[in-house]
Formats: structure tokens, C-alpha cells, sequence
């Protein structure tokens, strides 16, 4: 398609870097940590205080805005061909413990300034553009990453489990949802968007990975997100008291535990893959006390790899190493649930090749590559074409307070994802 318009507002038109910079500061103040960390939580008030802001800031773009029984949030601007699919982007605004102000937040409020940045081009969408806020990508409440997009994507299991889901002080999940507004949790299914509801949708993100901050690439284009798969296990053990139960009576579940975390990185390493990599991010032992043998430990697993087959084997293998652990230390293993184990997705050329020339008329250098952390748009794909848009970020860090991302690289991000939407929105 020939659009000399287009592309001459683009190059000329800058974003609004000031009012961005602003806004990611002031939404790193709905936090329970201190600065410079952030926490943020589903439906804490925190978490509330944010989703008011982001409704505001979609409003301000003269947005219509809506949200969906979980709080998925949307905002439309109407095409002129409102019938056709819409064009989506978006991304999370949660945040995990004592992590960043970028992660997720560039992708949302990122969006809305490109959208602003279209409105003042003065660019028309044939299709209409929509940003999504996403509800929950992190699992760090109840333990479900992309709670939102799952659900979006038409997960009926994942509807089907949240009947009965918990966080850790025992709320459910439809009591959270309720405090932060959402009266209609119980009823799942209202979330789910059928295949094709979207024409296409695009996740503008830090890579959360060195490589384009190491060989000075402006953006990356996402050709796969890997998959991931997370793991909950329990140990117990009969306990007691640290000193008077000699060594040959004991059946300590906390060292079982400890075992079962060196196997995970035993079989993640045997699979003689770079990219396969396993991490236990939580492991409780219980009462958790100094003098007492734990009677129960608690972990969580989360593994990964490009290659969904070897992800799969390495998970095998962990069950595995939890069933001989157990007979060895004659502990029991009172709970091993795979939560998720997601397939890979692959982008779709349409939109990696709509990012790659906009990338071209901006004069910025670009790169493909995969994505290793997990996003909404794994999700996305299920039911819309997908692509990612990242941009680098200081030494890969990131779920972590030091992660940080240049203001002309979060703006550069910016600039490619605007013109990306108007392509797709006149295809
Ligand atoms: C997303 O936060 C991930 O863990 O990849
Ligand atoms: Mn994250
Ligand atoms: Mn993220
Ligand atoms: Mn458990």
C-alpha cells in the first residue's frame, strides 16, 4: 500500500517524551514498596488508584472506554469502518514484588500515547484502534499468570478453576475482585472474545533481555514467545522439636524441598539447552520456626524454553525427582499441579512485516528476535494475529527496582508501535 501521507506526519511527528516520562513516574507512585521498587498487586487499592488513572488517561485521549467482569480494560477510538475487526494493543500494569516502573506500563501507556500521537498526525483509522490494559499478567496474587488475556483468549478451564481460587490469606477470587469494583466475577464466560474480534493485536514492551541495549538496536520485532509452565509442590513431614529428634528419625520436608530445588536446576541444565531454564521463585517451609523441623514446605516452579517438547520433559523429570525424593526421605508429596503449560506462539508475518517497514520509515534499526519472558500476547494469539514490539532496556534488568528503559528508546517504542496501528488500520 502507498501511503506518502502517512509517512510523511510520521517522520515529522514527535512524541509527547515529557508527558510520557510524567505519567510512568506518577503511575510508579501506586506502589506498597518504596521507591524506586514497585508493587502492585490485583485489586489491592493500589492496584485500584492505577485502573483510575489509566481510565482517565484513555478518556483525556477521548477514548471510549469499558471494562469486562475481571477488569480487562478497553479503550476505543472508532474507525470510520467501525464493522471491521479492530486493531488492538496493550499491555499489564500490574507489578510484581519490588520490581519496576516499565515493565508492562510502557506497552499501556505507550499505547495511549501513540494513540495520541495519531490523533495529532492527523490520521484517520479505517478500522477502529482499541487499548487494552490487561488484568493480572503476573501471578502474583493467585498464582495465574495473564489472568486477563487467558480468559479473554476463551480459557474455560482457567473460568472453571477461579470458581475456587484463593489467594494467600484464603480470599477468593471473586471477594478480591468485588473490593476492587468487579461485582460480576462470577459470571467468566461474559469475558471471553471470539476468535476474529480482533483484526490484529500488537504488545509494545521492554525486551527485559541485554541484547539490543549490547548491539545498540532501537527495536526489537518478536518473531515467538517461548512457553512457559509453572508448578506447585507441598512436602510433609512428621516435624518436631530441631533438638530432641535425632537425624535417623527424622523426614524433614524442608530438605526435600531443597532437594527437589536442585533438581529442577540438575534437569534444566541436563538438557544441554541454553534456552531451557527453571527457577523455584517460592519455597515456604512451615511452621517456620528455627527449632522446629519443618513439617511442610511449599514450592513453586516456574520453567521455560522455546522448544515446548523439552519444557515438557523437564517437567517429567521434576515429577520424577519429587516421587524418589519423597521414598528417599519418606516425606509426602501431598500436592504436585502443573497450574500452566503453555504452548510457544508464534507472531504472525502480517504484523512483523507491518512493524519492519515502520521500522525502515522511521530510520531505526531493528532486529528480530524471541521473546523469553511471557506476555499477553502469548494469550492474544490464540484469538487475533499477534506481534511485539520491544525496545531495549538498561543491562536486560528487569522484575527488579533497577529495571529501567532510555525516555527516546521508550519513545522510539512509541513512534514504531503508532505507525504500526495506522498501517493495520488501513489494511
Ligand atoms: C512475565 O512477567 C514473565 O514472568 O515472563
Ligand atoms: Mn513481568
Ligand atoms: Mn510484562
Ligand atoms: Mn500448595
Amino acid at each position: 500500500v502507498h501511503e506518502p501521507h502517512l509517512q510523511d506526519s510520521f517522520t515529522s511527528l514527535s512524541v509527547d517524551t515529557e508527558s510520557l516520562q510524567r505519567q510512568i513516574e506518577e503511575l510508579s507512585t501506586f506502589s506498597d514498596t518504596p521507591a524506586p521498587s514497585v508493587t502492585r498487586v490485583l485489586y489491592s487499592e493500589k492496584d485500584v488508584s492505577a485502573r483510575r488513572y489509566i481510565k482517565n488517561l484513555m478518556a483525556l485521549s477521548g477514548l471510549s472506554v469499558k471494562e469486562d467482569a475481571v477488569g480487562n480494560i478497553f479503550g476505543r477510538w472508532d474507525g470510520y469502518e467501525p464493522e471491521l475487526a479492530p486493531v488492538s494493543t496493550g499491555s499489564h500494569i500490574d507489578a510484581i514484588p519490588y520490581s519496576g516502573k516499565y515493565d508492562g506500563v510502557v506497552g499501556v501507556l505507550g499505547a495511549i500515547e501513540a494513540i495520541n500521537v495519531l490523533k495529532r498526525s492527523g490520521f484517520k483509522p479505517k478500522r477502529s484502534l482499541e487499548v487494552i490494559m490487561f488484568t493480572s499478567e503476573e501471578p502474583t496474587r493467585f498464582g495465574i499468570s495473564c489472568l486477563g488475556s487467558r480468559l479473554l483468549a476463551g480459557s474455560q478451564e482457567l473460568a472453571e478453576l477461579l470458581k475456587t481460587t484463593v489467594d494467600g490469606q484464603n480470599i477468593s477470587f471473586s471477594d478480591a475482585a468485588r473490593f476492587a469494583g468487579y461485582e460480576n466475577a462470577q459470571d467468566l464466560s461474559s469475558v471471553f472474545l471470539p476468535k476474529g474480534s480482533y483484526s490484529a493485536f500488537i504488545e509494545l514492551h521492554i525486551e527485559q533481555g541485554p541484547i539490543l541495549e549490547e548491539e545498540a538496536t532501537s527495536i526489537g520485532v518478536v518473531t515467538a514467545i517461548a512457553a512457559p509452565a509453572s508448578i506447585k509442590v507441598d512436602f510433609e513431614g512428621n516435624g518436631g522439636h530441631a533438638g530432641a529428634v535425632l537425624m535417623p528419625m527424622r523426614n524433614d520436608a524442608g530438605l526435600a524441598a531443597a532437594e527437589l530445588a536442585l533438581a529442577v536446576e540438575k534437569h534444566v541444565l541436563e538438557s544441554g539447552s541454553i534456552d531451557t531454564v527453571g527457577t523455584v521463585g517460592i519455597l515456604e517451609l512451615h511452621p517456620g520456626a528455627i527449632n522446629s523441623i519443618p513439617s511442610k514446605a511449599h514450592l513453586e516452579i516456574d520453567t521455560r524454553d522455546i522448544n515446548e517438547a523439552r519444557r515438557n520433559d523437564v517437567i517429567e523429570k521434576i515429577r520424577n525427582s519429587a516421587l524418589s525424593i519423597c521414598k528417599k526421605r519418606s516425606v509426602k508429596l501431598s500436592e504436585f499441579k502443573i497450574v500452566n503449560q503453555d504452548p510457544p506462539a508464534l507472531s504472525d508475518d502480517s504484523i512483523t512485516k507491518a512493524t519492519e517497514s515502520a521500522c525502515r520509515e522511521l530510520n531505526l534499526s531493528h532486529k528480530k528476535m524471541i521473546s523469553r519472558a511471557y506476555h499477553d500476547s502469548l494469550f492474544m494469539a490464540r484469538i487475533s494475529p499477534m506481534g511485539m514490539i520491544f525496545i531495549p532496556c538498561y543491562k536486560g534488568y528487569s522484575h527488579k527496582p533497577e529495571e529501567f528503559a532510555a525516555p527516546e528508546d521508550v519513545a522510539n517504542g512509541v513512534r514504531v508501535l503508532a505507525l504500526t496501528l495506522a498501517k493495520l488500520s488501513l489494511a
